[in-house]
């Protein structure tokens, strides 16, 4: 007979890479869903004298090694903040580099992406990007819709406020229809009209580069998330700071504004 999945993940040999491993505590709470502010590329390019775009280059090659960690941890949703609704203030030259590049990404990565069982999914102000990125993304989420290993949630001129701002316009025209009554209205309603509302809520949100804000991100849903904060740059966090940042998830207490369950008495 199979051992249970759990049970193999116990079992299963750890790498031995970067000398810090998975505690077991943290493999037996490993966090479901694990959300990145992929923040300082620009830096990294900088203290190399390179343009600000290789920096953004760099920082999707590390997206891909990123998914591939969060495969072998058996995380199963990850979101990642790749351009804000705030971007565009950037230089035009930059702008476009971005767009460029995320056509790019998919073309250098979608076969690996496949093989490795990713599915793609994008939130934001999907319908003001260049046509290029939204054909784009609309074949990446199509043709990826039936794979199951992980999903890749890839933020895009998103903003947690505008986010909300949509959700409330949808709201308000149910009450003017007559098809919600404002006494009624729930946190549920909120959630169910924000851009992905089958994603659960984010476990752990992760911010490298030394920034200590959420700068706009999930605003709604990072209510109850936990926080892991360092000054690597996003293209030099590696799978060794990633474990860091699990060990120290695992070995918190989830409260959710009650009593944590060692409190409660459970296990
Ligand atoms: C913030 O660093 C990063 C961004 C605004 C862009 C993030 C985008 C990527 C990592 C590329 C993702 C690409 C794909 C294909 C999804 P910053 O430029 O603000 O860095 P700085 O604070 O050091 O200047």
């Amino acid at each position: 007979m199979a051992l249970p999945e759990a049970i193999f993940k116990l079992l299963k040999p750890r790498r031995k890479a970067s000398g810090i491993e998975l505690t077991r505590e943290a493999m037996a709470n490993i966090p479901r869903h694990v959300a990145v502010i992929m923040d300082g590329n620009g830096r990294w390019a900088r203290k190399r004298g390179l343009p600000r775009r290789s920096g953004h280059s760099a920082g999707a090659e590390n997206l891909h090694e990123f998914c591939q960690w969060c495969i072998e941890f058996g995380i199963s949703y990850t979101t990642v903040f790749a351009f804000s609704t705030e971007n565009w203030q950037r230089p035009q030259q930059e702008v476009d580099s971005l767009m460029k590049l995320f056509v790019e990404f998919f073309a250098r990565y979608e076969e690996e992406l496949a093989a490795e069982g990713v599915r793609l999914r994008f939130c934001g102000e999907i319908a003001e990007l260049p046509q290029s990125v939204q054909e784009t993304m609309r074949k990446a989420e199509t043709s990826s819709l039936q794979r199951n290993t992980l999903q890749l949630v890839i933020a895009f001129n998103y903003g947690g406020r505008r986010e909300i701002v949509k959700a409330t316009r949808e709201l308000l025209t149910d009450c003017q229809a007559g098809e919600l009554e404002p006494e009624e209205l729930t946190e549920e309603h909120i959630s169910a009209r924000l851009y992905l509302p089958d994603v659960p809520d984010p476990d752990l949100i992760i911010r490298p580069s030394g920034e200590l804000r959420l700068s706009n991100f999930l605003l709604w849903q990072s209510a109850y998330s936990e926080f892991w904060f360092a000054k690597v740059l996003w293209p030099d966090f590696s799978r060794h700071h990633f474990i860091a940042a699990i060990n120290d998830y695992a070995s918190r207490q989830r409260r959710y504004g009650g009593l944590s369950k060692e409190e409660r008495g459970e296990k």
